[in-house]
């Protein structure tokens, strides 16, 4: 199992502020930048993209960037993403014609890679892929808006995952995103999680190291 990660998404942040947003939560105990990509196609929302990112680097961001692509066709947007400082990218297999090839082409680029499996996404897309990650983000809200509910159905899923993840016996991360609270994150860290997306919890809160260490506890416990 790895370490545990909390990484909190910037979509709930005030993006007339997000550099010190940023600032503030990473100051508070997170341990990422998660960065929601949406492109009003593949989603029906539109958010950020490559000079925002690049913007927080900029800025003297230094923790990894946690990049989710919910854009379709994807490839092509990947290089700008890496050469603008992205740490991490996940993408949605069904928003690539050839998912292979997407991994290699993140990892090519040095970033590491990660698939994103939507809630009525079956497990089996991982076959012949999963050893090639180094994570799987489970999404526990249909992708598009922050401050949504947790779908149940995820901690099955989580469980299912995290069993072909420790049978590969390969280092890979198992990351939730969508409805992770305090409340909820310890039964969704014992059915398999390590790597914890947060976007209203966190931002919508007026302290911010309070909810981040109040998760971390949870966790912990
Ligand atoms: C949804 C995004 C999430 C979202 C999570 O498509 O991928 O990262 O911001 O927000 P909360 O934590 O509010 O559900
Ligand atoms: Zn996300």
């Amino acid at each position: 199992m790895q370490s545990t990660v909390i990484a909190p998404s910037i979509l709930s942040a005030n993006f007339a502020k997000l550099g010190e947003e940023v600032d503030n939560v990473l100051r508070a105990g997170a341990d990422w930048v998660h960065f929601d990509v949406m492109d009003n196609h593949y989603v029906p929302n539109l958010t950020i993209g490559p000079l925002v990112c690049e913007a927080l680097r900029k800025h003297g961001v230094t923790a990894p960037i946690d990049v989710h692509l919910m854009v379709e066709p994807v490839d092509r947007i990947i290089p700008d993403f890496a050469k603008a400082g992205a740490s991490m990218i996940t993408f949605h297999p069904e928003a690539s014609r050839h998912v292979h090839r997407t991994i290699q082409l993140i990892k090519s680029l040095g970033c590491q890679a990660g698939v994103v499996l939507n809630p009525a996404t079956p497990v089996e897309v991982l076959d012949y892929v999963l050893e090639d990650l180094d994570m799987v983000l489970l999404m526990s809200v249909n992708p598009g808006f922050g401050g949504q509910g947790f779908i149940p159905s995820a901690l099955q899923k989580l469980r299912a995952v995290r069993e072909r993840i420790d049978a590969s016996g390969k280092a890979i991360r198992l990351e939730i995103d969508g409805g992770v609270k305090p409340e909820n994150i310890a039964e969704i860290a014992a059915a398999g999680a390590d790597t914890f997306v947060a976007g209203s919890a966190i931002f919508g809160q007026a302290d911010y190291a309070d909810v981040v260490k109040r998760m971390k506890d949870a966790v912990a416990a």
